[in-house]
């Protein structure tokens, strides 16, 4: 798999011949932000050797490098979910391949289902912690020492620097935003009203498919990492509301300006 990600990562160095300052990751129904990258270079996953390849509606499958507020983005549009079958190796093959590109900064992106009833749907949620729930770690297996310890500290997930830059790029523009605390489950239906109340009961403020294991392998091999989620629905344990991928993307749709606004503030202001 090594020998891969740096055949991988050699391919695309060979053709972007810079150092990206961020990499980020768009999920579902976030694909728009690659409309505002003044794209350099554009690659499906397939043209690239050893890429894995999506399978989600509304996740396109392309790797886009170019400039955003001044700075150099390396933008994934389309992620790989542990529910699609992928192993969980492959979930983390991009963030694994954005550190040997020499990449420092990590943007992801998701949408998710509030439990916490202060949100409502359309919210932005900047994460601050999260929690693992997922079948399978990233990082069970032999520690691969030249990319990070074997016990990761993981005292602050989201950096702290980061959250406050895009807080601050919020603001600015007048963007409500909220901070909580993301719970990951493997997927792929939505949850039943009990597990709904699970996520609340063990301190969780809404839950999706993605991002732990990326922002795990992300910390071990140091990186600096920067979350945040739509609520694209609501669940809670009394009332059964019901929800389709659909309702997912609209939710989405309608957050957009207000996570492009974000997301730019952020990669044009932290350093
Ligand atoms: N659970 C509930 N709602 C959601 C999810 C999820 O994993 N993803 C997007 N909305």
């Amino acid at each position: 798999m090594l020998e891969k990600i740096k055949q991988t990562a050699d391919f695309i160095r060979n053709i972007i011949k810079e150092t990206p300052d961020f990499a980020i990751v768009l999920g579902s129904g976030l694909g728009k932000l690659q409309d505002e990258v003044k794209a350099l270079h554009t690659l499906e996953y397939s043209e690239i050797p050893h890429f894995p390849q999506t399978t989600v509606v509304g996740h396109s499958g392309r790797l886009i490098y170019g400039i955003l507020e001044g700075r150099k983005v390396l933008m994934m549009s389309g992620r790989f979910h542990y529910y699609e079958g992928h192993s969980i190796e492959t979930v983390i093959y991009p963030i694994r391949f954005f550190h040997l590109l020499g990449i420092k900064n990590l943007i992801l992106s998701n949408a998710s289902g509030g439990v916490n009833p202060d949100y409502k749907v359309a919210d932005i949620v900047i994460l601050k912690d999260h929690i693992n729930m997922m079948p399978e770690h990233p990082l069970r297996g032999k520690n691969i020492d030249s990319f990070g310890p074997r016990f990761v500290d993981m005292s602050e997930p989201y950096s702290r620097k980061m959250i406050s830059v895009a807080e601050q790029a919020a603001s600015e523009n007048n963007i409500k935003f909220q901070q909580g605390t993301y719970v990951a489950l493997q997927g792929p239906t939505f949850e039943t009203p009990a597990e709904y109340g699970m996520i609340k009961a063990i301190g969780g403020d809404m839950v999706g498919m993605s991002t732990v294991p990326e922002v795990i392998v992300a910390k071990h091999m140091g990186m600096d990492t920067f979350a945040l989620s739509v609520i694209t629905d609501l669940g809670g344990p009394d009332i059964a509301f019901s929800v389709s991928h659909e309702e997912v993307l609209n939710a989405a749709n309608k957050a957009m300006p207000n996570v492009i606004t974000i997301v730019k503030g952020l990669v044009k202001n932290y350093r």
